[in-house]
């Protein structure tokens, strides 16, 4: 079972209850010391952790010691906060009731230290809630605010709680914390306006001063030191080297804005700081009459400005008091001391009414967002209590009183809720057992708080009855009422030897901790604790929010007397007793190992004390004479039946029965139990944590089985579902295809039929049996059609259309080949549109009239017959910039003897030239070329006839060319003469020169000859050609 742990940690025993000598305080304190040497300040009594203060970091609360303590057994490591921690919150998640960690021990023992780590381990370790993950960084950050407004430098503690606090977490059903709740206890507010020496004020004042920013400063009217504020001077200690205030400062701003504080509550917050170190300056000086007056103005300015109070009514406040007399309200001045005491207890108001209003601030930023949800009803609560221990000091007052009493009600619950009840309930089950004997302190309790002759009734009675009563006067009170009980003493009452002990203003009470002497100065006042009703008033109308909400007017005007602070006290302590009482409980009982706050320190003296006073060695002897574990019969039958085979998975019979089956089946032996009237109790612990394992084992066997049939379940579930869905798919799917193919067979069969039908019918007009096969007929033409169309111009081929389509037929043939042509068109260059165009223009002038036509027409004209290189320079310098559209050898015949002579002849835009070699000849300009004349026959001889009004033309002139069509062709088209040549059959007339005409006869012959006939005309035999 301690096989995790290490030689270390077994220096001494880690379980009191396995201590040889139980009963000896020496063993047990040695056992303490021998540990508290190894530095191991954590040891057990059973569940209950004592916990000794090392004063120092031993560096054993990390993540990872946290870690080391989840879901583990109790006792299989070593004692540890941490393992409290997690049992307590297991107890909270698996049995889901309410749980309480009571931490208890003298001031500075180190209660808030473990209630800080308890909350961290909660933080780091719980699951994060789904909403509101903020509440955990809250929880935490809570602390540092509340500390600094409600802890305090001490002689006993350097970070005194000044308050207690007890504080709920809330879990969900997840084990998430999702919210929380702070109740807060009487704050020592004695301490705002006075200090003992050595001690000082509340944090905050100091880490104000330190930390803020010189702005914040200088608008609260503040300067940096601390010894310039009355308030904080009376101790002689503002500065402590164990605190950093100006750290602290960090520390508290960040966390208020944590916990939801904007920046205006925050300023709101610290001008009631501030105003609270003004009014310990404010200072009162006497007039004639001795009434008060204040005087420092300075600070009254920025009291009124901080406080949002109106000047005139709160000068008149500081210095007089209402008093209302037979119902007619009268202002009396106040003496010097009177106006101080009113400051103070304005003081002290504003500041202690400030913590509560804090507490309740944060209790809203922690408060769970989803109380309204159904899942709320199934949180629990982890409660954790760190109150202010139990305090002695030189001179005590009504505070330590106070402090002292709450302390004797939590040991007075301890003993209940331990010892006493666990006696009582080996009574009741009837279990054998030899009484262990302790020191109940409900004798001391009654002594304070019983209706009518305690302390606290006495002295309500006091501040409340008419007449002069004072301090006094209450001694006497208590000297007459309680002079017989054996915790009380006075001066008066005790014997000759301890009458020097005490003097006559004080009484003593014989706490179960030790005898405490109270001075009895200031109880009335405290307990009354007064404020000046036009205080008050003034107050209630601050325009600082947060002064506002503290002062509430409706009090003014509630005629009845509150509840004096000490009944108040009371009561909230027999509240918090309830509520502990309603959870079940966990215990750290804190030891303080020296007075002087050091690490190493070890005093006896103090320790022995202490273990006496917390009860821990009755505590052990009732844990080893008792049993460790005790369930009921039904709950012990529920949580393991499982265990075995007869009881599960029910157990017919009485459940008391059931369990000695169980037991018997678990091999439990005679003295490791016994079995109660309706309980069973277990004596080690080692054997409920065998149970425990062999329930851990076989609840995941349990839980393999439960998932395995329910995985079989839920697969086979789904195997049905996805099965009956496909084969609806598959059915419908199939219908589907089948209609599909039903409705294709039926369409051809009706298809088919109208095709014969309409077959049988087609020579038939139009009627509704054949259309269909007339159109289909067309429609197959047409489709065809597309298939066949000529490729090109001279394709002539084209389908024979179907009667019915001729028309459209040969509408699209005319359609199809203008289509063609003008594509064909389109595509010609300008080249070859010329050469067509000349081509179209020579068969429109010779086609059919001159015999070597038809030879001409496949070859192509050229541009021209003559390059630039074969005509002279000169001619082309005579020409000027006039182009030559065309040139062409040819032949001239003489008009008189017919002589052939080489000739170029030249085509401009404006004349024809003959050239002769570097020469022009003749030069005819278009307007006087009134004529060409060919014969009809395959010779190549041309007439170009001349106007002849002008003597310096020579007259028509004859002349041949081998590619005759192609130069008269290109000759007409540039002249414009296309309509001006003459086809002549037989003979051409021309004119040769002035006066004189000349005749060509022409004859077809076999081949071509050119000369002169004896009739003096020129004879040309053309050859006949095949084609005529
Ligand atoms: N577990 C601890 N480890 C280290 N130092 C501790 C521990 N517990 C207490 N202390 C020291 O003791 C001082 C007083 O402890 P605190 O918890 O304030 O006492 P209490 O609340 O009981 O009056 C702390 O400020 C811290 O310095
Ligand atoms: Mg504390």
């Amino acid at each position: 079972m301690e096989s995790a742990l290490t030689a270390r940690d077994r220096v001494g025993v880690q379980d009191f209850v396995l201590l040889e000598n139980f009963t000896s305080e020496a063993a047990f304190i040695e056992n303490l010391r021998r540990r508290f040497r190894e530095n191991l300040i954590y040891t057990y009594i059973g569940p209950v952790l004592v916990s000794v203060n090392p004063y120092r970091d031993l560096q054993i609360y990390s993540r990872q010691h946290m870690e080391r303590y989840r879901g583990v057994s109790f006792y299989e490591v070593p004692p540890h906060l941490f393992a409290v921690a997690d049992t307590v919150y297991r107890a909270l998640r698996t049995e889901r009731r309410d749980q309480a960690v009571m931490i208890s021990g003298e001031s500075g023992a180190g209660k808030t230290e473990a209630t800080k780590r308890l909350l961290q381990f909660y933080a780091e370790t719980c699951p994060a809630p789904e909403r509101g993950g903020a509440v955990r960084d809250r929880l935490l950050q809570s602390n540092p605010v509340l500390e600094a407004f409600g802890n305090a430098k001490t002689l006993r503690n350097d970070n005194s709680s000044r308050f207690g606090k007890y504080m709920d977490v809330q879990f969900d059903f997840k084990g998430a914390p999702v919210g929380g709740h702070i109740l807060s206890y009487l704050l020592e507010k004695s301490r705002v306006v006075h200090q003992n020496h050595g001690e000082r004020n509340f944090h905050i004042f100091y880490q104000l001063l330190e930390g803020g920013e010189e702005e914040t400063l200088r608008r609260l009217g503040l300067e940096r030191n601390p010894q310039s504020y009355l308030y904080l001077v009376k101790g002689q200690c503002a500065k402590v080297s164990s605190i950093n205030d100006k750290n602290d400062w960090k520390v508290v701003r960040k966390a208020l804005s944590v916990i939801n504080f904007t920046e205006d509550e925050v300023e709101d917050l610290l001008s009631i700081v501030a105003s609270v170190l003004h009014l310990g300056n404010l200072h009162f000086a006497a007039d004639e009459e001795s009434n008060a007056q204040v005087t420092s103005e300075n600070q009254f300015k920025y009291l009124t400005r901080l406080l949002g109070v109106d000047g005139a009514t709160f000068r008149e406040a500081l210095t007089h008091r209402k008093i209302t007399a037979k119902g007619e309200e009268l202002l009396s001045p106040l003496n010097l001391e009177q106006a101080a005491y009113a400051r103070d207890a304005l003081a002290k108001a504003v500041y202690s009414r400030t913590f509560t209003w804090l507490v309740g601030k944060i209790n809203r930023s922690l408060a769970s967002k989803d109380a309204q949800s159904p899942s709320w009803r199934s949180t629990t609560v982890l409660g954790l209590l760190d109150i202010y221990g139990f305090e002695v000091f030189q001179n005590n007052s009504f505070e330590q009183f106070c402090i002292n009493y709450c302390n004797e009600k939590l040991q007075q619950l301890f003993i209940e809720l331990t010892l006493k009840s666990e006696q009582e309930e080996y009574e009741a089950e009837g279990i054998a057992w030899e009484p262990v004997q302790y020191f109940n302190n409900k004798i001391i309790c009654d002594l304070v708080e019983e209706k009518f002759k305690g302390i606290i009734s006495i002295l309500d009675e006091e501040c409340l009855r008419p007449g002069e009563a004072t301090d006094l006067t209450f001694l006497e009170k208590l000297e007459d009422t309680i002079k017989h009980h054996p915790h009380f003493l006075t001066h008066k009452l005790a014997d000759q030897r301890t009458r020097k002990s005490l003097g006559r203003g004080e009484f003593r009470l014989l706490h179960y901790a030790g005898e405490v002497t109270y001075s009895v100065t200031g109880f009335l006042d405290k307990n009354n604790d007064l404020l000046f009703r036009n205080l008050k008033e003034t107050m209630c109308s601050s325009e600082n929010p947060i002064m506002s909400q503290c002062f509430d007017r409706s009090e003014l005007s509630d005629k009845k007397r509150p509840e004096t602070v000490a009944t108040q006290f009371k009561m909230s302590l027999l509240q918090l007793v309830e509520i502990l009482q309603s959870k079940e409980p966990a215990y750290i009982r804190c030891i303080k190992p020296n007075d002087a706050k050091q690490p190493g320190r070890f005093d006896e003296v103090l320790i022995r004390h202490q273990v006496k006073y917390l009860g821990l060695m009755e505590n052990l002897r009732v844990r080893r004479a008792g049993f460790a574990y005790r369930r009921k019969y039904e709950a012990f039958l529920q949580r393991y039946k499982s265990l075995c085979p007869e009881t599960w998975p029910t157990w017919a019979g009485r459940p008391q029965d059931g369990v000695a089956v169980l037991v018997r089946h678990l091999g439990y032996k005679p003295e490791e139990y016994k079995m109660g009237r309706t309980k069973i109790f277990i004596r080690f612990p080692k054997t409920l944590f065998a149970t425990e394992d062999a329930l851990e084992v076989r609840r995941q066997s349990l839980a393999t089985q439960i998932q395995a049939s329910w995985r079989g379940f839920h697969w086979r579930q789904k195997f049905l579902r996805v099965k009956r869905s496909a084969i609806c798919i598959q059915s419908w799917w199939r219908g589907t295809l089948g209609r599909r193919k039903a409705a294709k067979r039926k369409w051809a069969a009706q298809t088919v039929r109208r095709l014969i039908r309409g077959f049988i019918l087609r020579h038939a007009p139009r009627c509704p049996e054949n259309a269909f096969f007339l159109d289909h007929v067309r429609t197959s033409f047409l489709l065809n059609l597309r298939r066949q169309l000529p490729r090109n111009v001279l394709d002539t081929s084209w389908p024979t259309p179907p009667p019915a389509l001729r028309e459209a037929s040969e509408l699209l043939r005319e359609l199809c080949r203008k289509n063609m042509v003008w594509k064909y068109c389109r595509s010609i260059s300008p080249e070859w549109k010329q050469q067509l165009h000349q081509k179209a223009v020579a068969s429109e002038i010779f086609k059919g009239k001159k015999d070597n036509y038809p030879q001409s027409v496949p070859r192509l004209f050229i541009s021209t017959r003559l390059g630039a290189d074969e005509i002279s320079s000169k001619v082309l310098q005579a020409l000027g910039t006039e182009p030559i559209q065309y040139a062409v050898p040819v032949v001239k015949y003489d008009r008189k003897g017919y002589k052939p002579r080489p000739r170029q002849l030249l085509l401009t835009p404006n004349a024809v030239v003959i050239v002769e070699d570097a020469k022009v000849k003749q030069r005819i300009e278009y307007p006087n070329l009134t004529g060409i004349s060919v014969s009809s026959l395959s010779d190549s001889l041309f007439v170009l006839h001349v106007q002849r009004e002008d003597n310096k033309q020579k007259g028509d002139v004859v002349l041949q060319s081998d590619h005759v069509i192609e130069t008269l062709t290109k000759m007409a088209l540039s002249a414009d003469r296309v309509n001006n040549i003459n086809i002549n059959q037989g003979s051409i007339t021309y004119a040769g020169g002035p006066g004189r005409d000349g005749i060509i006869d022409f004859t077809p012959g076999s081949e071509l000859l050119i000369a002169k006939a004896k009739n003096g005309h020129l004879a040309v035999v053309a050859p006949r050609l095949n084609s005529r």
